[in-house]
């Protein structure tokens, strides 16, 4: 009987298996690396959330904006008491009687006349105008969501008129409402705007006269990236789901460890309703309503099959804050270890609030907030390049040994400072080889020459120590020679994906004229996004990923360290990628070999980044340097011309 049930089981198994035999796999002879090797780190930084990927058009919509964030600023700042048509009122910002109390600020309004003059042509009435974040940009066409909260003071019901309105008070689009509750409550309606304009105004005035108070006063276009409320701007996101990226790090950064204790970027302030979130000062000198907040995050991840990194603070704010931007002044503070119980907890909230059931704590809030099944989350990240004091290594120390306590499961990423080497970084993984933290996060930014002779730092690196999460690099620049220099050494990362986890560039996205950080990823205003060349590499090697690498496939001059490149197989695919680098002035031939893949399909797919040293696009020539793509004739064994200042990237197909 048994042996009848072994057999039957064999027989079951290789009916089972036969049909994958011709699936796709790697060639043998491949070295495995990462499959979460590229990726993209989110920092809110140069007004990347506010004013930037989060879609909302209402700047400081909860009246939280304060002289602490900017000097020039307060309460009412970006809005503008209007009484068209010879109205009259009063306003005042009170706190006494909040929506919540994580959003103390609200205005009152004390429509005292609404004017009625036949020969006045504008509509009359009492209330507020927001211009955005400069300007609002509206299409034709187009709806937008529109929402408030209000309470009542006067017994009598209000009419409410709510408008677009361009500069010239032209109305773009227009819709009424009526409120009357005495409690807070939430009004939401729809506008279509009847023509493009990208320097609207929301408008909303009371037709009645009476006192109410206003608060969270919100518009969103409905076309949001795929469609989520309280959603991201659709263009940005796309841009960023077209790189394909494996992971993506949140939400710093110095944003993470923040300006002294009180600023550090706790997770449970940003779930939830968005009226009883907590804004607070950003470390980069301006605002966070925290709308795009952990729930966003991880949702814009799910979105784009990008694995979620959390990073938390380790107990410790920023060095570089509290007043001195001296590496090692007395910018670090650190919790009290009485605290650090009730810290501790809030890490290991986070991991059930990502991954619990439904049915428990926060698993429960995830679920209130539309995402019953579990997030996945597979990294966390504790603390950013933090100085190495004995306060530092104490509290990671403690948060380190309670997510594995708890969450063995769960791949810990320590920290090792803001630089390449030097005393916080040797601590930095000292501290977490001692603890056998998997992975080790490092940051540099540093010349475009740096990347160029050092892209074979990690093949040194020891691979009996934790893996590398290169969380933070760039060349000082966006021009081509220093997206180049990025290619070659990402070659560098892909030879060395059994040791190099993740990688991602910093910053990622920039506001034109909010910019905190020169160098950047990606640009952009409230129309226009500038794609600089090194988003064009980290999209051609995002596009591209494998997980085994060969080495041996191409041939080059090894002297000449202008000179890079890679080869990878995509199990998935099998496809087979090599990415040739040219950081030099003058096309260089490279030899390819093929011979070890069967099945090779001879047309293949080009891609080719190449410029002048100098070439970087602006938002007056926005398409200066781009990618080509076109159809590739390849040979098992064939020489290639790699352009000047070049990234080629050639696709093969391999099998049936
Ligand atoms: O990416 C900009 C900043 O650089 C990050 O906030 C910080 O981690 C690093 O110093």
């Amino acid at each position: 009987m048994m042996k009848l049930n072994i057999g039957l089981i064999i027989v079951v198994a290789i009916c089972l298996l036969w049909p994958l035999r011709n699936s796709a796999q790697a060639t043998k002879g491949g070295k495995k690396i990462s499959a979460d090797l590229l990726g993209l780190f989110f920092e809110d930084i140069n007004y990347a959330a506010d004013g930037g990927l989060y879609a909302e058009l209402v700047q400081n919509r909860s009246f939280e904006y304060n002289l602490e964030e900017k000097r020039d600023w307060n309460p009412f700042s970006y809005w503008e008491f209007v009484q068209p048509g010879h109205s009259m009122g009063h306003i005042s910002v009170e706190t006494s009687s909040p929506i919540h109390p994580n959003n103390p600020h609200y205005v009152l309004i004390d429509a005292e006349y609404i004017g009625d003059y036949p020969q006045v042509k504008v509509e009359s009435g009492v209330g507020l105008k927001n211009s955005g974040f400069d300007g609002m940009v509206v299409r034709q066409g187009e709806k937008y969501n529109f929402s408030m909260f209000v309470q009542q003071i006067t017994d009598a019901p209000m009419d409410f008129l709510i408008s677009l309105q361009t500069p010239k008070g032209e109305i773009l689009a227009q819709t009424k409402l009526n409120t009357s509750d005495k409690m807070w409550k939430k009004y939401t309606a729809t506008l279509t705007s009847t023509a493009s304009s990208d320097s609207a105004s929301l408008v909303v005035l009371t037709k009645t006269s009476g006192q109410f108070a206003i608060d969270m006063v919100s518009l969103f276009p409905e076309k949001t990236f795929r469609n989520r409320p309280n959603g991201l701007r659709a263009d940005l996101a796309q841009t960023l789901a077209d790189m394909q990226p494996r992971f993506m790090r949140f939400p710093g950064g110095c944003l993470v460890h923040g300006n002294g204790l009180g600023n550090m970027y706790r997770w449970k302030n940003t779930i939830g309703p968005l009226e009883e979130r907590k804004a607070q000062r950003n470390i980069w000198g301006y605002h966070q309503t925290a709308g795009l907040g952990y729930f966003e995050y991880f949702q814009f991840c799910e979105d784009i099959g990008a694995k979620p990194v959390p990073v938390l603070p380790a107990g410790v704010s920023c060095q570089n804050s509290g007043g001195t931007h001296v590496i090692g002044g007395a910018g670090q503070k650190a919790l009290c270890i009485d605290d650090m119980k009730e810290y501790i907890q809030e890490v290991l909230d986070l991991i059930e609030w990502a991954n619990g059931p439904a049915t428990s704590t926060w698993g429960a809030k995830r679920a209130a907030a539309g995402h019953p099944a579990p997030f996945n989350l597979e990294y966390v990240g504790i603390g950013n390049e933090d100085k190495m004091t004995p306060e530092f290594e104490e509290r990671f120390k403690m948060i380190v040994k309670a997510v594995k306590e708890k969450h063995p499961e769960v791949i810990i990423v320590g920290t090792a400072g803001p630089f390449h080497s030097g005393e916080d970084f040797e601590k930095g993984w000292k501290i977490s080889s001692e603890m056998k933290v998997p992975v080790v996060d490092e940051h540099y930014y540093v010349q475009p020459d740096w990347f160029l002779s050092n892209q074979h730092r990690y093949d040194k690196y020891d691979r009996t120590k934790s893996k590398v999460y290169l969380g933070e690099y760039a060349s000082w620049g966006n021009k081509m020679k220093n997206a180049i220099a990025e290619a070659a050494y990402i070659t560098g990362l892909e030879r060395n994906g059994d040791v190099v986890q993740m990688a991602s560039y910093a910053p990622m996205l920039a506001k034109k004229g909010f910019t905190q950080w020169t160098t950047d990823m990606i640009f952009f205003d409230n129309v226009n996004i500038l794609l600089t060349p090194n988003y064009y590499v980290q999209k051609m090697f995002m596009n591209n990923q494998g997980d085994y690498y060969f080495d041996k496939v191409v041939t080059k001059d090894e002297s000449n360290k202008l000179l890079a490149a890679s080869c990878v197989q995509d199990s998935k695919t099998s496809d087979v990628i090599v990415k040739l680098v040219n950081a030099g002035t003058e096309a260089m031939p490279m030899k390819v070999d093929l011979s070890r893949f069967k099945g090779l399909h001879s047309n293949a797919q080009i891609e080719v980044l190449e410029g002048n040293a100098d070439d970087e696009n602006t938002f007056d020539n926005i398409q200066k340097v781009t990618p080509t793509k076109s159809d590739y004739t390849v040979k098992c064994k064939f020489e290639y011309q790699a352009p000047a200042m070049s990234l080629t990237v050639i696709r093969i197909k391999t099998g049936k």
